[in-house]
């Protein structure tokens, strides 16, 4: 399973990416406006300056919501740099302008799915990655895990190519359980990756280590 860093925050991508583990970075409108970019040239400067930081894909969201604006849009984000992903929310003409990508060699991230439905029509219209929004499914009681098993399922027995991003990652567990459940990657806040790291054993055992080795030291 890949891991990618959900945030627009320079630090954390870099905190994450000096950890040797970090394969890509997604952001949405609202990751960005909590850094406080604002404009469209300073959110394009911003995605160049990822691209620069960390080696792999790297979405980045339209924020149109008609076939030619997305289009449009995608095609100046494409342009950024050769390691950037369209993210195309899961509407009527997201999942026309998804097919348009497709077709013209342009990878994309199908946002904003809740849905094996929706799923379904994002593989078919060629989506390089699929983001079903585990958190926010659980939020509303319910289950975001279930659902990848579902996506994975289906994508297994139809041989449908697009990769199961799990999105809306709220904890280390979440993590675990779509590693069982069978998504691809895992979008993840930097807090969510690091809390793998935590186990009270580990702190313990490490201390009477340390305490045993000064007695030959
Ligand atoms: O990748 C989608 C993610 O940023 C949404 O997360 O926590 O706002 O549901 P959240």
């Amino acid at each position: 399973m890949k891991f990618f860093i959900d945030t627009a925050n320079l630090a954390q991508i870099k905190e994450a990416n000096d950890l040797g583990i970090l394969d890509g970075v997604t952001t949405n409108p609202s990751l960005m406006a909590k850094e406080g970019i604002q404009g469209s040239e300073a959110v394009m400067a911003h995605y160049k300056t990822i691209c620069e930081l960390v080696d792999g894909d790297i979405s980045a969201e339209v924020i149109s919501t008609d076939f030619a604006g997305i289009v449009k849009e995608g095609k100046a984000l494409a342009a950024i740099h050769p390691n950037i992903v369209v993210k195309v929310p899961m509407i009527k003409d997201g999942v026309k302008a998804l097919k348009w990508f497709t077709d013209n060699g342009i990878k994309t991230n199908c946002t904003l799915v809740f849905s094996a439905g929706q799923a379904i029509l994002a593989a078919k219209a060629g989506a390089t990655y699929v983001s079903p929004f585990i958190g926010r499914i659980d939020d509303s009681s319910w289950d975001g895990i279930e659902l990848i098993s579902q996506i994975a399922h289906i994508y297994g027995t139809q041989g449908f190519k697009s990769e199961i991003l799990a999105a809306s990652i709220r904890n280390a567990l979440h993590i675990v359980k779509c590693a069982e459940a069978g998504a691809d990657v895992c979008t993840c806040p930097l807090d969510s990756i690091l809390g793998l790291l935590k186990h009270p054993l580990t702190d313990i055992g490490l201390a009477k280590f340390l305490e045993d080795a000064k007695k030959f030291a």
